[in-house]
């Protein structure tokens, strides 16, 4: 049996995070791994998605060269380079990681680590037992439950990654971040892009006024959305659903992407450890990420609370720093989120719809990307800020899309954690002429 301070099950943003974390602060600590360092974030997430979507942006300013003055502009597009761009960034970043897990401290191993008991797990033939296990084993893609199976393959984000061709027509089942995501690239990479949703509006998280905009822009570019529509069957030719009236209609597509969210991944072998925890909603968790049984934490996607990337870091900073004894100022209720479309979109807090539903009393200032300088000379125009604030000046959220909007959010995130009024965002000195300054006009309203 080998004996250390910390097991940590995940190598993903949440676990490895928390792996570098508690080295620094003097914890030995195990950290399983059954596939490659990164997580679903960097092998098939958040990171070549980015990628994608970096490509899919010089496109759509290829498309556009005429208003930059670059007449007669010709290119060919290879998605073959575009996946072989994609595999290199990973893998350099994979090796980033590798590194960072090759601190004195810690010790990596590459095998799925199975639970024994409340303190002990089993890795390659070997066992481990610690004071403190760590669970981050994230989640993974949830299907639709038709009534007759697909008779086709249906694709998933991380097929939909390493495909090595354009599908000439695609489509994709939910609106949701990932399917919003990958609407907005394939579509700049020249596939007809159908989404078929089942709620009224795409984007459930971010307020449905920049969500239906958001929708709108890219129906402009091509893309075609069926909402309110519930998909009742996949077939050869495509997927079918019932529309809003009732009608079934069938969307032809070459590739099926389902994107209709993505579930805690927890395995059977967690009830040798005892704690509470279900397919549906992960692993139960307390404020400090605690499971049921106090000395083993559930950290990132698998406590099914925020399914981010930096949620998961900063979960598991918590929870190390709980395992020391540590107090810190981590704001896990302040969580801002960005998705990748084009334009981009994101949030933190609350949207002008959830004031309204929970009857808080807000004053929500706006601000237009058409109104700001440097968008205008980025020929980047389109976009909207929707900053809700409370009557005495606290800011209770904001909601945007538009070019860099996630830059924006971020500085919103920052000041929400420390207070700061309203009157005090608008006096902040922001640079000219940067995107920034449609925040700071929002303010001074
Ligand atoms: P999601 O929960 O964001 O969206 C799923 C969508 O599918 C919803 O709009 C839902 O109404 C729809 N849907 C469900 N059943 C349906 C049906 N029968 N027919 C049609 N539509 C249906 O899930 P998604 O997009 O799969 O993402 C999974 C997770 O990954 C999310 O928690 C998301 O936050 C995270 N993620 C975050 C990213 C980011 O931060 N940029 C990027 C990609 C994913």
């Amino acid at each position: 049996m080998k004996e250390t301070d910390l097991i940590i099950i995940g190598a993903g943003p949440g676990g490895y995070r928390a792996a570098e974390y508690a080295a620094k602060n003097g914890l030995k600590v195990v950290i399983f791994e059954g596939d490659h360092v990164g997580g679903t974030c960097l092998n098939v997430g958040c990171i070549p998605t980015k990628s994608f979507a970096r490509d899919a942006e010089i496109i759509q300013t290829l498309n556009n060269a005429e208003t930059f003055g670059l007449n007669g502009l010709d290119y060919n597009f290879d998605i073959q380079n575009v996946i072989q761009r994609k595999d290199e960034v990973v893998s350099s970043l994979r090796s980033g990681i590798e590194t960072l897990l090759s601190h004195p401290n810690i010790t990596l191993v590459k095998a799925e680590a199975k639970f024994v008991d409340a303190h002990t797990v089993t890795a390659a033939g070997e066992e481990y037992t610690a004071p403190h296990i760590v669970i981050a084993t994230g989640s993974v893609p949830k299907a639709l439950r038709l009534d007759e199976p697909a008779s086709r393959r249906v694709l998933d984000s991380s097929d939909l990654l390493s495909i090595d061709h354009l599908p000439e027509r695609l489509c994709i089942i939910g609106a949701g971040v990932i399917g919003m995501e990958f609407a907005s690239i394939f579509n700049a990479f020249g596939s007809e892009v159908t989404v078929v949703e089942f709620l009224k509006e795409c984007l459930p998280v971010l307020d449905a006024d920049i969500a239906k905009r958001l929708r709108k822009s890219l129906e402009k570019r091509g893309v075609t959305f069926h909402m309110q529509s519930a998909v009742t069957a996949i077939t050869n030719d495509g997927v079918v659903f019932m529309d809003k009236k009732g009608n079934a209609v069938t969307v032809e597509a070459d590739e099926v992407l389902m994107a209709v969210g993505r579930a805690p991944r927890v395995f059977d072998h967690f009830s040798h450890a005892g704690f509470e925890y279900s397919e549906r909603m992960g692993v139960v968790v307390n404020e400090h990420l605690q499971t049921t049984v106090p000395h083993i934490y559930a950290i990132g996607d698998v406590n099914g609370r925020q399914m981010l990337a930096h949620a998961a870091e900063m979960q598991g900073i918590h929870a190390v720093n709980h395992i020391l004894g540590k107090a810190d100022e981590i704001r896990l209720d302040i969580m801002p989120a960005a998705i990748f479309t084009q334009p981009e979109a994101a949030c933190v807090g609350l949207s002008e719809d959830c004031c309204k539903e929970r009857g808080i009393e807000y004053v929500c200032k706006k601000s237009f990307w058409r109104a700001n300088g440097k968008a205008l000379a980025m020929n980047e125009s389109e976009g909207l800020l929707k900053l809700m604030v409370s009557p005495q000046g606290g800011i209770l959220g904001c909601h945007a899309y538009g070019a860099h909007s996630a830059d924006l959010i971020q500085e919103v995130s920052a000041l929400m954690c420390r207070n700061t009024t309203v009157e005090q965002l608008a006096a902040i000195v922001h640079i000219h002429p940067t995107l920034s300054e449609i925040l700071q006009s929002a303010a001074e309203q």
